[in-house]
């Protein structure tokens, strides 16, 4: 009986000892304690035993079982033991693996252009001011000089949403807000969405333009001249020199046309010039007496310079971006170039 117990326990350590998961360690559980198992089969016929016998075997028995389970609960633990340790190296987060990369956005060349075009602005002293997009045709238009007959009043230029509810033609608009808010001095941009019934590779029905206005007393055309030779060069360099044409505008007057030294060929003549060796900026002049008139400015004290510059023009042209379109259909590859 001795020797069978010894056997049980042994083949239990060997076996025990070389288990390699919970799984097969519970098997073998019950193979040596369980109901069936050698050890508890002669725990049965402990009663069979003559009676001076049974409390030394009883006492064998229990120490057989006793070791056995110690065996299989030391096992358990290092068993799990060890598949931690292995978790911990497998599933382990390397800190000093590079992470993945973040995508990152780029700004638009227009938002680009913007920010640049209000920083120049904000160095020189102006401040940015605003306007909505949807105008009444007192701010675009009566405001500004503009006769009701006047041509750009006509449907096919200009998107009204009802009776004089329209989306606004030109951000001289906020000049109006501005002179009916402020006393001079006053010396403001304003950058924004514009909207024309127009479309083709130089013209968008969205469009952005950037308004100036400075009234105070002495203000002269030369200091027009002045600020936008100094905005030119600021933005697209040095060598870029700008240039003014007699123009019209109902709300300037004298009125001008602003163009810049082309910025491919530098005045020689090329094909985004048309061979004049100049481009077109936008438009320009002194404040119209009747403006003031009407927003109760004095006009004989005050004088005043306005001028509107296409934003999206500025962008094409520093970016060298051949048609407008490219600028309105978020293409995501077009964008990704404006990275900085
Ligand atoms: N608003 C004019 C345009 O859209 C430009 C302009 C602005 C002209 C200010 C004179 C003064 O064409």
């Amino acid at each position: 009986m001795k020797t069978q117990l010894d056997s049980i326990l042994q083949s239990a350590e060997r076996e025990i000892t070389s288990v390699k998961n919970i799984h097969d360690l519970l098997q073998m559980k019950s193979r040596f304690l369980g109901k069936k198992s050698e050890l508890m089969q002669m725990m049965g016929q402990l009663g069979r035993l003559p009676a001076e016998e049974r409390p030394e075997f009883g006492k064998n028995l229990n120490i057989t079982k006793n070791r056995i389970l110690e065996l299989l609960e030391n096992r358990e633990i290092e068993i799990k033991n060890s598949n931690y340790a292995t978790s911990l190296q497998t599933q382990a987060t390397d800190i000093t693996m590079p992470g993945r990369p973040f995508p990152r956005g780029s700004l638009h060349p227009i938002t680009l252009v913007w920010q640049e075009i209000e920083d120049i602005f904000i160095s020189l002293g102006f401040e940015v001011a605003e306007g909505p997009d949807v105008e009444d045709e007192y701010h675009n238009f009566d405001a500004l000089n503009t006769p009701p007959d006047h041509p750009a009043r006509d449907l096919s230029d200009t998107f009204y949403i009802e009776d004089d509810v329209l989306l606004r033609t030109q951000t001289s608009t906020v000049q109006i807000r501005v002179m009916q808010q402020f006393k001079p001095p006053i010396r403001i941009i304003s950058p924004g969405s514009c909207y024309r019934n127009e479309n083709d590779a130089s013209h968008s029905p969205m469009f952005h333009q950037v308004e100036a206005l400075v009234v105070d007393e002495g203000i002269d055309f030369t200091h027009l001249r002045d600020i936008l030779n100094i905005f030119v060069k600021k933005i697209f360099g040095e060598e870029i020199d700008s240039r003014i044409r007699p123009h019209f505008f109902p709300f300037t007057e004298p009125s001008a046309e602003i163009d810049i030294l082309c910025v491919k060929c530098y005045g020689k003549g090329c094909n985004l010039c048309g061979g004049s060796g100049w481009l077109e900026m936008g438009g320009a002049g002194m404040v119209d007496p009747n403006v003031f008139d009407m927003l109760k400015i004095d006009s004989e004290k005050y004088t005043g310079y306005a001028f509107g510059l296409g934003i999206d023009r500025i962008a094409m042209l520093k970016y060298k971006i051949p048609d407008m379109r490219l600028l309105f259909e978020n293409d995501i590859r077009f964008l990704r170039q404006f990275k900085i």
